[in-house]
């Protein structure tokens, strides 16, 4: 049998993340060809990685490979998964699924009439980081339920397609789309959302800035302040921590530069317990991602830790929160389908 090829569709920054460990599967797959709108990709990412054929148009690539790995823009996700779908080939599609409910519809539909299997790029879920503090919560060692608290704020990626509305959709369908991913994963299903979200950025069309709050059956919460508004080389203090009835998780920040690992700390009545964790703990999960859907292609795995149900439970959570950050209304799970 000679070796599967995969289509890399779209060569910027995330296809950098999951192309060497494509290479270093050279023996099970081939990256046989890759599209990008961009002509200059072919120099700066398909020589690179020795892949034999580049084109401009993703179309004539579908007909020369087994499988792709859609590393576009998110507003181009459904078109070009649906195509891949229908041609039965298997898919690696970034996170989010898509942009909007009706994208999303439109990509699940195919999936579920397809031979090839849909995984979606949630790549928290092989972080050995997020999967020791998952584990944490689930035995019960900070009690239950809790509440999992992300601050970040910065300018955002200086890519502009990240930030307009119709396009990325901004920092609360982008970038926390993992944080609502890995809630599913740890909590299970979500019951409302509360957001209030502004735009700060001045060329920014998405909201970019706010607080949202997601409530779980469970009775577990995930509180999100985030911005991808503040002006370039502008810093703000970020927090990122678990508190529950029984303890809380907090990360030790003043760990030396050339450290291998990092540490969380488990904080109970009766004392503190490190927890290590890789550095490379996210760069590694990358690769695993990458080893899943080589092993799809290959048979040797048949269903994908997040495959198209996971892509569209996190995408009625990031519809939500964006629903209720422009409504300033609470916006309940069961309305969002
Ligand atoms: N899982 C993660 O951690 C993670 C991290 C970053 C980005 N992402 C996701 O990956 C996707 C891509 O993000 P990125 O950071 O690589 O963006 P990027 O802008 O760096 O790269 C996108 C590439 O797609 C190409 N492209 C645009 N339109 C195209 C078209 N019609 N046909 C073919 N190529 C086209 C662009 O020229 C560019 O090279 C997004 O959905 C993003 O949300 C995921």
């Amino acid at each position: 049998m000679s070796i599967p090829r995969i289509g890399i569709i779209g060569g910027g920054g995330i296809a950098t993340s999951h192309m060497p460990q494509l290479l270093v599967r050279h023996n099970d797959v081939e990256m046989y060809a890759m599209a990008d709108i961009n002509p200059a990709v072919k120099e700066q990412q398909a020589d690179k990685f020795h892949i034999p054929h580049f084109m401009t148009d993703w179309r004539e690539l579908l007909p020369m490979v087994d499988a792709v790995a859609i590393c576009v823009p998110t507003h181009l996700h459904a078109d070009i998964a649906v195509e891949a779908l229908r041609h039965n080939k298997h898919v690696f599609l970034e996170k989010p699924l898509a942009r909007t409910m009706e994208q999303t519809k439109r990509v699940l539909g195919a999936a579920k009439e397809s031979k090839g299997t849909l995984q979606i790029g949630f790549v928290r879920r092989f972080d050995e980081e997020w999967l020791a503090f998952r584990k944490v919560i689930q035995a019960g060692r900070i009690g239950r339920p809790v509440v999992w608290r992300s601050v970040a704020a910065n300018a955002g990626p200086m890519i502009k397609w990240f930030t307009l509305d119709d396009q990325g959709g901004g920092p609360f369908i982008d970038g926390t789309i993992h944080n609502y991913d890995f809630a599913l994963y740890t909590f299970g299903p979500a019951e409302w959302v509360f957001a209030h979200l502004r735009t700060m950025g001045p060329e920014h069309t998405a909201l970019d800035t706010g607080t949202a709050t997601i409530r779980f059956a469970s009775g577990d919460e995930l509180m999100l302040a985030w911005s991808w508004g503040l002006p370039p080389k502008c810093g703000a203090d970020g927090a990122f921590d678990l508190i529950g009835p029984e303890g809380s998780m907090t990360w030790t920040r003043d760990i030396a530069q050339d450290a291998e690992d990092g540490e969380f700390v488990i904080h109970r009545e009766s004392g503190r317990e490190a927890v290590k964790f890789s550095r490379r703990a996210l760069a590694s999960a990358y690769d695993r991602q990458m080893d899943e859907f080589v092993d799809i292609i290959l048979g040797r795995a048949d269903k994908p830790r997040a495959g198209a149900s996971e892509g569209y439970e996190s995408m009625r959570i990031s519809l939500a929160v964006l629903e209720s950050g422009r409504t300033a209304k609470k916006v309940y799970l069961s309305e969002v389908t």
